[in-house]
Order: C-alpha cells, then structure tokens, then sequence
C-alpha cells in the first residue's frame, strides 16, 4: 500500500513525524515504507525540522539508493508494467512527485497541459535514475538485497573476503600429496605456450620468405611450423589431461574432508544447519572449486605465459608501438579486476542461494507423501521459484556485467588495430618499418590482447571459484566434536548403573527454554524404569544425554559411576541398545539394517534370533526376499521398521536398553511379545540389563519396576504402578484417561 504523501500530510498539520523503512523488499523488489503518526505530541517541534530535514528532495537524496536499485530490478524490463507498478508503491517517489506537483501547482496553476508535463518530466526523472543506477558502480548492482533476507546473511557479506592467495595455497595443500602432475601439467603448459607463441613468427616468415623468392627460408620455416604444430597440439592435450587429474584429486579431497568434518560435528550442529545445505556446500560448491585446477590456473598461466611472449616480441619490434598496446592492455586489466571482483562476490551469493534452494528441494522431496496429502505441490512449488528468482536475478547481473565487460574488450581489441595500423603505417610511410615488420605486429598485438581477454575471463572464473570456496574452508575447518577428540575410559564390565545428578539443560538451538530441570534419578543395574509424561515433558531429552548426544548445562550424567563424558564413548554406545522414537532405516537389505553399527561377529542365524525376538522374523519371512530384501524408510510399514530397530538393539546384546516409544506403532499381538523383552529380564532369565522404557501406551509399561512421571522437564511422580495410582496425581490421570478411552 502506498503510504501518503509527506509533504501532503504536513501541510495538512497531521502529526507526520516518523517515516520509516519498514520490512523486507517486497516480492516486486520494492520496500514498504510507513509513516507514523506516533510521535504527534511532539509535533509542533518536530513536524518543521521533519520537513525541513526529511523533505522529499532528502529522500530523493539520500534514499534513492534504496529503492531506485529495486524497481529497476530487471534492466531488460526498463519502462514496463513491472516497473510502473514499483514506483507506484514506492513512497519516496510518492512524496517527491506530490512535492514536485505542489510546487508546480503554485507556480503553473491547475492545466491539463501541466499535469501531463509533470508526468513527463516525473518520469524523465525515474529513468534518469535508473540509468544512473544501471552504469557501473551504481546501484543496480547492489547483490545483498537480492541474496538479501536475514540479518545473518547480511553480515556474513561485511565479512573479510578470503584472499586468492590465501585460497590457491589452501588448495595447494591438498594436491601436495600428488604434486608431480601439477608440475607435469606446468612443464607441457610451458611447452604448448612457448610452441603457440612462435607460431605467428613463423608463419609471418614463410609468407614473405614466399613473396621474397627465398626458398631455403621458406622450408625451413615452414618445416619448423610443422613441428610446432604438433608440439603445440600434444602439449595442449597432456596438459588438459595432467590439470584434470589434479582438478579431480581436488575436489575428491575436498570432499573427503568436509564430509568427515560434518559427521563428526556435535549433534547440536545438525539442529542448526540443514541436510540441503549440507549437501549443497558438499556437491555444487566443492565442484565449482575444483574448477580452479582444472581450468582457471591452468588458462590463467598460459595466457600469461603467451601474453608474455608477446609483449617481448612487441617491444623487440618497435617499443613505441608496443608501449601503445601495452596501455590498451593496461586498461583492460582495470576494467577485468572490477569485473572480476563482482563475478566474486555474485558467486558467493549464488552459492548462498543455491543452498537455499537445495534446502527447498530436499524438504520437499523427503516429505513428499505430506505434500501430496496437504496438496501443497502449488504452494513448494512457488517457495522453489522465489529462490531461482533470486538466482535468475544474479544471473541477470552477472550477464549483463559480462556484456559490459565484453564490450570494453571489443572496443580496445579494435583499438589496438587501429593504433597499430595508423603508427606502424605511418612508420612504414617514413621507411623505419617493413611490411613484414607491421604484419609480425599486428599478429602479435592481437595474441597479446586476446591473451588478456581470455586470462580477464579466467581471473573472473577464478574469482567466483574462490568465492564458492568460503564455506567450503570453512566447514573443512571445523574440529570434530570433543568426544572425538580424547579418548575417554573403557571399563571391564558395565552393570548398567546409571545416575542423573542435578541435571538441568537446554537445547544449544533454544537457549532460552529450559527443558530438563534439576533431575536426580538413580537407575539401579537390572532395573526395568520406565518414564511417562505429557509431551513435551523431555524424556527423549533425557536419554539424548545419557547417550552423550547432547551434554547437560548443569549438573552430571553417570554411569557405573563415571560421568559419560569421561568414558570412551564409542565403547559405551557400543555397550547401550537404543531404540528412536522415529526409527530410520538405510537403504539395504533387512539383515545388514539388524546388523547395523554391531562390532562383534554376527552370523544369519544371530540375526534371525534377534529379529525373532522383536517379534519381526514373521513378517520378514513374508518379503519377497527374506532377510535379503532391500528397504529403505519408505518401502516398510511403521510398525515393521520399529520391529527391526528393536531387533538391532537387542543383536548388540546390551548392558543398558533404552526404548523410546518403541512399540507405539505395534499392534497389541506385536506389543504382547515384544513386551517380553522387559519381563525376560525381570523373570531371572539369563538375560540381565538395565531397560529404560518411555511410553505413551501405558499398558507397556505398567510391570516395570519404577515409573517416572515427568512434567516440564522435572520428575514429578516415582514408584510402581500400584503406588502411583494410589497417588492419585499425574499418572493416576493418565491412566484413567487411558481407559477412558478404551472403554
Ligand atoms: N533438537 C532440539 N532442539 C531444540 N529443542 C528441542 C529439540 N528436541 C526437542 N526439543 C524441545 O525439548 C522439549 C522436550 O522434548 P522431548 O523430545 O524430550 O519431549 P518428549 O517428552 O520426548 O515428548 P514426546 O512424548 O512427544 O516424545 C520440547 O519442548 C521440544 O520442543
Ligand atoms: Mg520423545
């Protein structure tokens, strides 16, 4: 909505004190302004300061920067609908045409006449500044509101760029181990440079030792021109050939180290980043590094190295003449670092997008069932188009950039020829310069330039690489969480004690919430615990810390004794079974699932005893395949996947089980059996360990030998079922509303 004029507003007295930018850009890239009338008490004070310092021509001023920029968002739409719409929203725009009309009005009366030449000139005015905007330098090109949205993007742009040589050497580092091809890659690319820059020399030779009769000249340049055809062309293939190689060792490293920096991160760091963006910095981003190998230095150094030649042969030739196309170059090194800075940093806000849309891609894909049963295809769909907008729209800079960059470079180009021709024609009118001289020249000069253009080209494609290769470092230079780092305790034996001491805790994502709340509990070995409460109330919560997925802000988990901190932990998880509350399963067949992350040896018959007591081996038998039958997340049913999670935890023979909501997708045959599980260790069987058991379904738990009751992240209620319900508090309701429900 367009806001009132201000000027308007203030001549009508109204208490117009407050104008302010308010919200993001809007989808038409134009940003909604407001005027607050909040501040009218002060009024009288302010409204003629206001007026004097917040006039239309100040925001003429010092906003057009602003808003200019995002109503001309598409230069290819210059004058079109799209752009009328923006100024027509644009306040500022709104508050100078009214000041413009009001003071023509006074000046010119109320013609028709002046009001059409008012509209001519307001948008004489509006194209102006859009011009203004379009030339380099100016705002048009301004790449944060389009990368734009949060705060945290914003300032990650403030940030220091890394420096190419800051970035070559960090890329050095990873291709050291196989250094010779990048040597190998060098020695042919200065064999092939070196054969391709003699070539004019001795094609210029041949033509006028031709035209001058000179036969023994003639072949002998002519047979070094065929040797050096094939020089150039084998060398050019090797070389091609040995910067592959390196740019796919590269980026193969790359890879490695950034996927073993993520999956050593805490927990907490996946809470904060997502699987899209993950995989965009792992896939697209690592790729568009690579690229510096494989093409940027290798162009870069050849065009160098050919430019080089040339500029030597140029000034052995004639220096003045050389010195003429030397400034030519000089100004287009210019123009290309500009050019290049901005392929920069438009690449590093692509990289931010393409992650972004990655995100998109990803959610909607995996959560695809959701979307067809909400019918939300329209809606995933237009949040996928927003960010290829926004990609389209760095595009749209980039090549018009280029285009500018293209045409400098037509432009000096031609120029060289010309001051070659005008000089060294002039110089061949005067009798210093033969015509073999200045055809040696030209020839040269060209290599020269276009050696520039296309080493300006490959800086610019360098440039974005490095761009992209930001957050790549970044995340290479993560440290592995620190239960990684030390090697903590391995006991004898685990008897499964386990010890809560005042823990209190938050999510590192939620720093504000508390959720667990100075819980003491003590787990005996053996003992069956089983823990109840709303949702919400932070059970998992509290077997994530007993896992050490999470560490708690206050306060100590034990176990045995020793705060699992302290412990190895890849022993201790060795040593606990656990089943999620959302069982995930990977893509393979059903028996490698069961066997899943197990150290000690398994046979076909020690998973099937395992499925069989999870009560799966039925069902199992039932596939197509058996225990060969390939599965993933989507191809079982919610009750089969948690059988074969339980099945997994029980093949690794546990010292501590813990089930979170294990059974909740289980029919009641299933549940009966799978119940077992908590009475064979009760029943002095064999079998001995300590289960904690969260459950919804009340009738699970109710033989366990302890019941907690947790509210908001404290214990509320303990002691068995009996006791509880005698209680008559939380659990008490709970069970009654359970059989309400039945009954
Ligand atoms: N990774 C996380 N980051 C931030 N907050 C979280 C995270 N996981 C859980 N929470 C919050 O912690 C609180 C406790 O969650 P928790 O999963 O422990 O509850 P619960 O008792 O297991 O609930 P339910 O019975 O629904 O499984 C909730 O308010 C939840 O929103
Ligand atoms: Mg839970």
């Amino acid at each position: 909505m367009a806001s009132p004029p201000i000027t308007a507003m203030a001549l009508r007295g109204g208490g117009c004190c407050s104008i302010t930018h308010t919200g993001p850009p809007r989808s038409n890239g134009c940003r909604p302004w407001h005027v607050s009338p909040s501040l009218s008490i002060l009024s009288p004070l302010l409204s003629s300061r206001l007026l004097r310092r917040r006039s239309p021509h100040h925001y003429q001023r010092h906003h057009h920067k602003t808003w200019i920029p995002s109503a001309a968002a598409a230069p290819v739409a210059l004058f079109l609908p799209r752009f009328s719409r923006c100024r027509r929203l644009s306040p500022p725009r709104a508050a100078s045409s009214s000041a413009s009309s009001l003071q023509r009005l006074g000046n010119a009366g109320d013609g028709e006449g002046g009001t059409r030449a008012l509209g001519i000139l307001d948008r004489l005015r509006t194209g102006l500044a859009l011009l203004r905007s379009v030339f380099p330098g100016g705002s048009w090109w301004a790449l944060e509101e389009i990368a734009g949205g949060g705060k945290e993007k914003r300032v990650r742009t403030r940030q220091k760029d890394l420096s190419v040589l800051f970035a070559l050497g960090r890329m050095w580092q990873l291709v050291a181990a196989d250094r010779w091809i990048i040597y190998a890659g060098f020695a042919t690319l200065l064999l092939a440079a070196l054969s391709d820059i003699s070539l004019p020399h001795f094609l210029a030779a041949s033509i006028f030792s031709a035209q001058s009769g000179d036969s023994i000249s003639f072949y002998r340049s002519a047979k070094l021109l065929v040797l050096l055809c094939f020089t150039s062309g084998i060398c050019s293939g090797l070389r091609g050939c040995f910067f592959g190689i390196g740019n796919m060792i590269l980026v193969k490293r790359m890879r490695e180290i950034v996927f073993s920096a993520l999956i050593f991160q805490d927990i907490c760091f996946f809470d904060e980043k997502t699987v899209g963006n993950l995989s965009s910095r792992l896939g697209a981003d690592c790729q568009q590094v690579s690229q510096v190998i494989g093409n940027d230095l290798n162009m870069i150094s050849r065009n160098v190295l050919q430019g080089s030649g040339a500029l030597i042969y140029l000034f052995i030739l004639s220096w003045p003449l050389a010195l003429s196309t030397l400034v030519i170059c000089f100004v287009l090194a210019i123009i290309m670092i500009f050019h290049g800075q901005y392929q920069k940093k438009a690449a590093k806000s692509t990289q931010d997008i393409t992650a972004s849309a990655n995100e998109v891609t990803q959610e909607v894909f995996s959560l695809i069932r959701t979307v067809r049963a909400f019918g939300t295809e329209k809606q995933e769909s237009e949040r996928y188009m927003k960010w290829l907008k926004k990609l389209a729209d760095i595009s749209l800079r980039q090549s018009v950039a280029y285009g500018f960059w293209n045409l400098s470079f037509g432009f000096l180009y031609h120029s060289t020829q010309v001051v070659a021709v005008l000089v060294g024609g002039a110089s061949m009118m005067a009798g210093h310069f033969s015509a073999e001289q200045l055809t040696k020249f030209i020839l040269y000069s060209e290599w020269l330039i276009y050696a520039t253009w296309r080493m300006a080209d490959n800086w610019s494609s360098l440039l974005q690489s490095i761009g992209a290769s930001e957050e790549v470092f970044k995340l290479m230079d993560l440290l592995p969480s620190k239960e990684f780092l030390t090697e903590g305790l391995k006991l004898q034996k685990l008897t499964g004690h386990v010890e809560f001491v005042n823990v209190s805790f938050y999510y590192p994502s939620r720093k504000t919430i508390p959720v667990l709340q100075n819980i003491n509990l003590t787990v005996f070995p053996n003992e069956v615990i089983a823990i109840v409460g709303l949702s919400g109330s932070g059970k998992s919560t509290l077997v994530n810390l007993l896992l050490n997925l999470y560490e708690p802000t206050s306060g100590q988990v034990l176990v045995d004794g020793f705060p699992v901190k302290d412990l190895d932990i890849k022993w201790l998880r060795g040593r606990i079974g656990y089943v999620g509350q959302e069982p995930r399963l990977f893509r393979m067949d059903i028996s490698s699932n069961i066997k899943y992350g197990c150290t000690r040896k398994i046979n076909h018959e020690d998973v099937e005893f395992a499925a069989k007591q999870a009560f799966a081996h039925e069902f199992i038998l039932s596939l197509p395949n058996g225990y060969e039958t390939l599965v993933d997340d989507d191809l079982l049913s919610g009750g089969q996947k948690q059988r074969i999670a339980i099945a997994r935890a029980i093949l690794r023979d546990p010292d501590i089980l813990i089930l979170d909501e294990a059974t909740s997708a289980l029919d009641a045959e299933s549940e009966h059996y799978v119940k077992r599980l908590l009475h064979s260790v009760q029943s002095g069987s064999k079998i001995q360990r300590t289960v904690i058991v969260i459950a919804h379904r009340l009738s699970t738990i109710q033989s366990a030998d302890r019941i907690i009751v947790m509210d908001s992240g404290n214990i509320v209620e303990m002691g068995n079922h009996l006791k509880l319900l005698s209680k008559n508090g939380i659990y008490a309701r709970l069970t009654e509303r359970q059989t309400d429900t039945i009954t």
